[in-house]
């Protein structure tokens, strides 16, 4: 059969289809949509649902990278439709591909089950544990301190670099690298007081001695993060664990103590305080 004539002025864009309801299994089908300059992929979803197939079922929020509810698998990769123009991901034929996150069931066409990504993230209990004794004004984390998390506080949860990493598609009791660079996270931060817990949590093989270094979550983050480093961290923390307990201790001695000696933010140059 003749493939169908392909105008310069349109896209198209082939989309993973599945309903349980009345599906026996997933299949591609394509639409066509204006390939205007500034268009995203979800712009180009939005139109195709609004115009063509209102059945056509995706999840987004935001619409600024922000919310991390719009991670779907383009052109084989996983990134956030939102913040990525329809025109760059075009093959020479004017084709892009979507479906859904991998290695999670799918629950309608683009929109994924994302169980298991929840309940690994709250097994690492992903919120701060703070002193029981609250400073009058502020804890007070120095440059240095704040420079070790290496941004990580900026994830937005989209779930891209859980399901680019070939371990939980292999093994769903990893607790994965969305997770674990949230571990990351409280374990670095000086004003957490439980950080021997989380690296008795995380210092096995479910957790940071799982992960093979294959790097797709690093490929994969629509922020620039860098869970693996943050899983290497971990795992020689984890190793010295008891010791690092004890540093936890005596530091937060002065991280509770009194602002009054301390500098002022600008005698210290504009130094970034955590709230
Ligand atoms: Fe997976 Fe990233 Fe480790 S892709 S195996 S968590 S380096
Ligand atoms: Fe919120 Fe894309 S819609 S991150």
């Amino acid at each position: 059969m003749a493939s169908p004539v392909r105008s310069k002025s349109m896209a198209t864009v082939r989309v993973k289809r599945f309903n349980p309801d009345s599906d026996a299994k997933p299949y591609m089908q394509e639409f066509q949509v204006p390939n205007l300059q500034g268009t995203t992929l979800l712009d180009a979803l939005h139109r195709i649902k609004h115009e063509q197939d209102g059945s056509l079922t995706f999840r987004r929020s935001c619409r600024h990278a922000i919310c991390g509810s719009c991670a779907m698998n383009v052109n084989g990769r996983n990134i956030l439709v939102c913040k990525t123009p329809l025109q760059g991901q075009l093959d020479r034929k004017g084709v892009v591909t979507i479906k859904p996150l991998p290695y999670l069931p799918i629950i309608k066409d683009l929109v994924v089950d994302r169980s298991t990504f929840w309940n690994e993230y709250l097994r690492v209990k992903p919120w701060l544990v703070p002193p029981a004794t609250s400073p009058e004004r502020e804890f007070r984390m120095s440059p240095e301190e704040v420079a070790a998390l290496h941004n990580a506080e900026t994830c937005i949860m989209c779930g891209a670099c859980y399901s680019a990493c070939q371990v939980v598609a292999l093994n769903k009791k990893y607790i994965g690298p969305h997770a674990l660079l949230k571990s990351f996270l409280r374990v670095l931060d000086p004003r957490d007081t439980i950080p021997g817990e989380r690296l008795a949590e995380v210092g096995t093989d479910e957790g940071v001695f799982r992960c093979h270094t294959i790097f797709n979550c690093i490929d994969a983050c629509p922020k620039n993060l860098n869970p693996t480093q943050a899983i290497e961290t971990l795992r020689r923390l984890a190793q010295k664990r008891t010791a690092f307990e004890a540093a936890r201790v005596e530091r937060q001695r002065t991280i509770a103590g009194p602002l009054a000696a301390e500098p002022t933010p600008a005698a210290e140059g504009g130094v970034r305080h955590v709230p």
